[in-house]
């Protein structure tokens, strides 16, 4: 096992200088013959070599120790610091001593212990620490990756992705060269991401066959991320059986069918050991699913769920499931409830190692809605939350867009009100899990400042109590060693509040969408008022939103449990942000904040556009502090992210003024 670094690409967070603390002392390793104690063994042996420290030998002094204690006797400074428990994955950190020592149970927490390490730096290192256990609020973190083997005619290699190629395919084969993939395990891992799955929700032909006959490639990228403890998942299309396995069925309920599930999964394991399970997007945007038979989505995910139990695996299975062929003429139909209408009521019917993965919100990753109902909905049922780390919706990598906020808002929604569970809670025992935002830019995330979100992914994902300001300030100082307060400062100024700048400008109050048709990228107001895919505003000339209430809509408002469900249908508590999801209102209607709905489009979008220049003026104070290369790349995107927020402005601006024939109150240059 050795190390990756791979020349011409970012070390996004983690550069030698991130281990220098650790690296230059004595270190002690107590592990087991696993492959995760090895790559930790690799692991301060490389900083050691780089930074002067040494590898300690049992019984050696030392300063730093990562230890299983079953595996040695533990240096008599930090055998009082053996409690708390660590648990699953988890470390105990402390320092007696002049000794910092990290105790773990199993080997995936020395890793994530030892990254811990690298986050403290020197501080790792100073005044003695009380042992404090760390350990995963969530179970399985995971990425989900959009990539395809074929480069597909309209959505090319990565659907939606923003940053290059596959990292894992290339000409329609599996690249030769896998050192990256290693390097893009160690940076998740450094994060505490412990799953990827590594292909389209959407399986095009070529994809289906990783399954099956390409199955090797598959098991490629496993043994490239297993030394950093990330557990590989394979998108797999329903209609497999049909596809690969030349039944004339894939119904869930027939016995061939079944069968050919059961084998096929057999010899995934045969082949992966550790194999962490499939993802399916099933009856949804086209995907095959259980419908054609008649069957519910219990009956589909559950048929998975049987032929991976005698494996240990999972299958996450989506909730995205809607009418993508709507009627925009018809009213009663509301692609926000769907979710719930189709899931709800089959809660206690998946089995154990069933997943239902849902999205954060009932329509599509948009910059703001409601938290989805099905997460509050479904008591019986193993749960995983899916975000979008790639940044379809919220300015495709070109703009600065820091979503740690979002996020955090997300994770910490209680559905019954204070005091009962958060969503982080909610999904404890299923996941937390993201559409990834990497390909094979040597940045990763094309946009340099991107990577914060997916860092900053796998850090909720481990501890969703902690501030997005201060993950942010981690990720900082990992990625710019040694840039000093102007560095942090200024990146803290640029992105603390990217995400409400992005939404200040693009679609308001929670309506959503308002975006090009296909690629989503920069303003169309009504874009996708008159097409199949439900997502409307419902702008006339006296008003706009969407009336999801149930004393006069589309009785939305009935998914959520009290309080919200009343909080919602109330126009005077409806919290501003959300107004425009759930009801609909003239443009003279008085927001909370005291203006109008139209004056309030106005000015938040004059804002936003300002704000967008002001970060890209803030981001000159860098020139000559960060790496020329990377200060280039983000000015480029700055200009482009300032250029597409002023035609957002205006493209709303003169939409709402001549849609609702009310003037600016300021008097501002609206067309
Ligand atoms: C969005 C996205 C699609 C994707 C879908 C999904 O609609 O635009 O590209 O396939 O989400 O999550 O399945």
């Amino acid at each position: 096992m050795t190390v990756p670094h791979v020349p011409g690409v970012h070390p996004a967070w983690l550069p030698p200088e991130a281990f220098r603390a650790a690296g230059a002392r004595r270190v002690l390793v107590l592990g087991d013959d696993s492959a995760l104690a090895a790559t930790v063994r690799a692991e301060v042996a490389d900083a050691c070599e780089r930074h002067g420290g040494a590898v300690a030998a049992p019984g050696e002094a030392c300063d730093l120790v990562l230890a299983l204690p079953s595996a040695g006797d533990l240096p008599p400074a930090v055998r009082a610091l053996r409690e708390p428990e660590p648990g699953a994955e988890g470390f105990v950190l402390g320092r007696a001593d002049g000794v910092t020592a990290v105790l773990a149970d199993d080997p995936a927490g020395l890793l994530y212990g030892w990254f811990e390490v690298a986050r403290l730096g020197e501080a790792a290192f100073g005044e003695a620490r009380p042992a404090t256990a760390h350990r995963p609020a969530l179970r399985r973190r995971m990425l989900d990756h959009w990539d395809n083997i074929d480069v597909h005619p309209v959505m090319g290699q990565v659907e939606r992705g923003y940053s290059g190629g596959s990292i894992f395919w290339r000409d329609g084969a599996l690249r030769t060269d896998l050192t990256r993939v290693r390097a893009y395990g160690r940076l998740l891992a450094a994060t505490g991401v412990n799953a990827v799955a590594i292909n389209n929700v959407n399986v095009h032909t070529a994809e289906a066959h990783l399954l099956t006959d390409r199955l090797g490639e598959v098991a490629a990228i496993a043994a490239e991320l297993r030394p950093y403890g990330i557990r590989v998942h394979l998108s797999v299309s329903f209609a497999s059986p049909i596809v690969l396995g030349g039944l004339d069925s894939a119904d869930p309920l027939d016995e061939a069918v079944r069968e050919w599930w059961a084998r096929t999964t057999e010899r995934v394991y045969e082949t992966i050991p550790d194999f962490g399970g499939y993802v399916v997007k099933a009856d949804s945007e086209g995907q095959p699913g259980p419908f054609a038979y008649g069957r519910s989505h219990a009956d589909g995910a559950n048929m998975l769920a049987d032929a991976l139990a005698p494996h240990g695996g999972v299958v996450y299975w989506r909730a995205f499931v809607y009418n993508h062929r709507q009627d925009w003429r018809d009213r009663t139909t509301d692609r926000a409830r769907a979710a719930h209408d189709h899931f709800a009521p089959l809660d206690g019917r998946f089995r154990e190692n069933a997943i239902l993965q849902v999205k954060y919100g009932p329509m599509d990753f948009q910059t703001r809605e409601p938290i989805s109902p099905v997460i509050g909905a479904m008591p019986a049922t193993r749960l995983a939350v899916e975000l979008q780390v790639t940044q379809e919706y919220t300015g495709q990598q070109r703009h600065v867009c820091y979503l740690g906020p979002m996020w955090s808002e997300v994770l910490g929604f209680r559905f019954r009100g204070p005091g009962e569970p958060t969503v982080a809670e909610v999904a404890a025992g299923g996941g937390l899990v993201a559409v990834s935002n990497v390909g094979d830019d040597p940045y990763w995330t094309g946009h340099p400042l991107a990577q914060a979100n997916l860092y900053a992914f796998g850090r909720l994902a481990w501890s969703p109590e902690l501030g997005p300001a201060a993950i942010l300030d981690e990720w900082i100082g990992l990625t710019f060693p040694g840039g000093g307060e102007l560095v942090r400062g200024t990146l803290h100024e640029m992105m603390d509040g990217s995400w409400e700048t992005y939404e200040r400008y693009t679609a308001p109050l929670g309506v959503g969408f308002m975006v090009r048709p296909g690629h989503h990228y920069g303003p169309d107001v009504d874009g996708y008022e008159y097409t199949p895919w439900g997502t409307y505003h419902f702008a006339d000339r006296d008003g706009v939103g969407v009336d999801r209430t149930r004393a006069t809509g589309t009785g939305y408002t009935g998914q959520y449990p009290e309080p919200w469900s009343q909080v919602y249908e109330s126009l005077a508590e409806c919290p501003d942000e959300l107004l425009l999801f759930f009801h609909h209102v003239p443009y003279e209607h008085v927001l909370r904040s005291g203006v109008t709905v139209v004056q309030h489009i106005y000015d938040t979008h004059f804002a936003g556009a300002e704000e967008a220049a002001g970060i890209r003026l803030a981001w000159e104070k860098l020139a000559g502090a960060v790496d020329p290369a990377l200060y280039a790349r983000v000015q480029e995107r700055l200009d482009e992210q300032v250029r597409c927020a002023e035609e957002w402005r205006d493209q709303v601006n003169a939409y709402f003024l001549r849609k609702s024939g009310v003037p600016d109150a300021r008097g501002r240059r609206i067309y």
